[in-house]
C-alpha cells in the first residue's frame, strides 16, 4: 500500500493548545512552558499557532509577546473580541512576529446575542466589520470567528461571512463552540457557506469543534471533505470543557486516507508523540491509555490473533506504524557506563530538543540515577528531562528536604527552599512523612490549597523504580495538578506538590473573565 506522494490541497493547521487548551482546567502553563510548546509546534509544523488571549491577564500578553518575538516559520495569532481595545492589544503583542495573525471574534447565535452580547443582528454586524476593518489596520492576516456558528441561522451567517470578508477577513471561521454539530450536518453547513457567501473565494473557511459530543475530530473531517482548508485544534485534544479536536488524529486521519480525502498538511508527522509528551510532560495532565494516536496502547497488540498477524506481515493489524508519529521503538536500555553521547543520542530520539546546558544538567541527573538504579529506562530519561528542564519553577523552588520518621519516631520534615529568589529553611510534624513535608512546604509558602488526590505510580517494574507522583490541589475554586518524579517517593511527593503550588500561583495571576 505505497502511496502515490503527488502534491494534493494542502489543509492548514491551526493549533490553539496555547489558547484554548491551557484555559482549560489543569492545563495551565507558565511562560516559560508555554515558550517551549510554541518551539515543539514550530517543530512539528503547525501552520498557525495561537499563542493567546493577550487582553486576558498581564501573564498572557507577555507570554504571546514572547512567543511572537521567537517563532519564525510560524505564524503566530493572538486572539481578541470584536473591540478597539481588545485587537490593539493583540497587535502589540504580536508586532512582532515574523508572520502576524490578527484572530477576532463575536457570537453570532440568537440565542447568545440575546442572553450574553443583548445586541441584535444588525448591531452583531457592525462590530464584527468594525473590529475586521480595525485589525487590518495592522496587518492583512486578519481572521474573523463567528462563535456559537453552529447554532446560528444559516443565511444571518453568510450575511455575517460576506461582510467581514468585503471588510478583508481571509480567513473565516466556523466555530462549533459547544459541540453541538453533528458530522452531515456540519459538513452540510460549510457546503451552505460555499454557495451562499459570494465573496467566499476570496477567504480560506476554517472550522474549530469541541469534543461535547466526542464528535470534534469527525466535525472537523466532514467540513475538510466539504471545502474547509484550515482546522483549529489542539494537542492531546485539549481544552474547554470535553476539550477541541485533537490535532494528532486530523493529521493522521488525512495521512492514512489520503486517498479519501486528497490533502496534505505540512505537519512533520514523526513529531507528534515527542509533542504529545510534552504537553502530558509540562502539564502532568495523563493521555487516556486508549486514546487514538498517542495512547500508550494505541500501538499494543495484545491479542495473539493480531500479534501472530502482525509477526507475519505488520499490514495485518496496523493501519500506521509507530514510527510514522515518532513512536521510539527502540529498545535500548542506558546504565551507568553510557557516556554523554548514547545520552545525548536517547534525548533526540525521544523527541527532546534540548539545549547544551539542559542536556549537561539532565546528563548529570541522568548519572546520578544511573548509579542508584541498574537499568534506565526511556520512562525514566523522560520524566528527569520533565523534572529538570520543562517544567519552570514561578515561585517556589525545592532545594533540600530530610524526613525522619520510623514506627517510634514522630515523622519529622525539615525542607530548604527558595520563595521569590529567597532561602527558607523551616521543620514540622506530621501524620507520616509525606504530611510532615507538605504541612511545613505550605508552612514555607504561607499557602492554603486543600489536597484533592494524591497518587503514587511507579514509572517502571522493580523496587528500585523511580515513583511518580500526582497531586491535585485546590483553592478558591482553582484547581491544579502538580507532578514530580525521584527515586525516593517521599521527594518526588514534595516535587509534585510544589510543581501544584507553582501551578496554583500562576493559574490565580491568570484570572481570565469576561470572555463572550
Ligand atoms: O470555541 C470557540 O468558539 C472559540 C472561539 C474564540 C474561536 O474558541
Ligand atoms: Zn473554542
Amino acid at each position: 500500500m505505497t502511496a502515490r506522494h503527488t502534491p494534493r490541497e494542502q489543509v492548514k493547521i491551526f493549533d490553539t493548545t496555547l489558547r484554548d487548551g491551557e484555559q482549560s482546567p489543569g492545563n495551565t502553563m507558565n511562560i516559560q512552558e508555554k515558550l517551549r510548546v510554541a518551539r515543539q509546534l514550530e517543530i512539528l509544523g503547525v501552520d498557525i499557532i495561537e499563542a493567546g488571549f493577550p487582553i486576558a491577564s498581564q501573564g498572557d500578553f507577555e507570554a504571546v509577546k514572547l512567543i511572537a518575538e521567537t517563532i519564525r516559520t510560524s505564524e503566530v495569532a493572538g486572539l481578541a473580541r470584536a473591540n478597539d481595545t481588545d485587537i490593539d492589544r493583540a497587535w502589540e503583542a504580536i508586532q512582532h512576529a515574523a508572520l502576524p495573525r490578527i484572530h477576532t471574534f463575536i457570537s453570532t447565535s440568537d440565542i447568545h446575542l440575546k442572553h450574553q452580547l443583548r445586541k441584535t443582528r444588525d448591531e452583531v454586524i457592525k462590530l464584527a466589520v468594525k473590529a475586521v476593518k480595525r485589525a487590518k489596520r495592522y496587518t492583512p492576516n486578519v481572521e474573523f470567528s463567528a462563535m456559537d456558528a453552529t447554532r446560528s441561522d444559516w443565511d444571518y451567517l453568510c450575511r455575517v461571512y460576506a461582510e467581514v470578508i468585503d471588510a478583508g477577513a481571509v480567513t473565516i471561521n466556523v466555530p462549533d463552540t459547544v459541540g453541538y454539530a453533528v458530522p452531515e450536518e456540519f459538513g452540510s453547513l460549510i457546503q451552505y457557506i460555499i454557495n451562499h457567501v459570494p465573496n467566499i473565494a476570496q477567504a480560506t473557511i476554517s472550522v474549530h469543534c469541541h469534543n461535547d459530543l466526542g464528535l470534534a475530530v469527525a466535525n472537523s473531517i466532514a467540513a475538510i471533505a466539504h471545502g474547509a482548508r484550515q482546522v483549529e485544534c489542539t494537542l492531546n485534544g485539549i481544552g474547554e470543557r470535553a476539550g477541541n479536536a485533537a490535532l494528532e488524529e486530523i493529521v493522521m486521519i488525512l495521512k492514512t486516507r489520503r486517498d479519501v480525502f486528497g490533502v496534505d498538511t505540512r505537519i512533520n508527522t514523526e513529531k507528534i508523540y515527542p509533542s504529545s509528551r510534552l504537553i502530558t510532560s509540562i502539564t502532568g495532565v495523563p493521555v487516556q491509555p486508549n486514546k487514538a494516536i498517542v495512547g500508550a496502547n494505541a500501538f499494543a497488540h495484545e491479542s495473539g490473533i493480531h500479534q501472530d498477524g502482525l509477526l507475519k506481515n505488520k499490514m495485518t493489524y496496523e493501519i500506521m506504524t509507530p514510527e510514522s508519529i515518532g513512536l521510539a521503538t527502540s529498545s535500548l536500555v542506558l546504565g551507568k557506563h553510557s557516556g554523554s553521547h548514547a545520552f545525548r543520542k536517547r534525548v533526540e530520539e525521544l523527541g527532546f530538543n534540548l539545549t547544551e546546558e539542559e542536556l549537561k544538567k539532565t546528563f548529570k541527573r541522568f548519572k546520578d540515577l544511573a548509579d542508584k538504579k541498574k537499568e534506565v529506562f526511556d520512562e525514566d530519561i523522560q520524566a528527569l528531562i520533565a523534572e529538570e528542564v520543562l517544567r519552570a519553577p514561578d515561585i517556589y523552588k525545592l532545594i533540600n528536604l530530610t524526613v525522619v520518621s520510623g514506627t517510634a519516631a514522630i515523622p519529622t520534615a525539615t525542607v530548604e527552599m527558595e520563595v521569590e529568589g529567597k532561602f527558607v529553611r523551616d521543620a514540622g510534624f506530621g501524620d507520616g512523612p509525606v504530611d510532615a513535608a507538605f504541612k511545613t512546604i505550605a508552612k514555607i509558602t504561607k499557602t492554603k490549597s486543600k489536597l484533592l488526590k494524591y497518587a503514587v505510580n511507579s514509572i517502571t517494574g522493580g523496587t528500585d523504580a523511580q515513583g511518580e507522583v500526582t497531586v491535585r490541589l485546590e483553592e478558591d475554586g482553582t484547581i491544579v495538578v502538580g507532578q514530580g518524579a525521584a527515586m525516593d517517593i517521599i521527594m518526588a511527593s514534595a516535587l509534585a506538590y510544589v510543581n501544584a503550588l507553582n501551578r496554583l500561583e500562576h493559574a490565580k495571576k491568570k484570572n481570565i473573565q469576561g470572555l463572550y
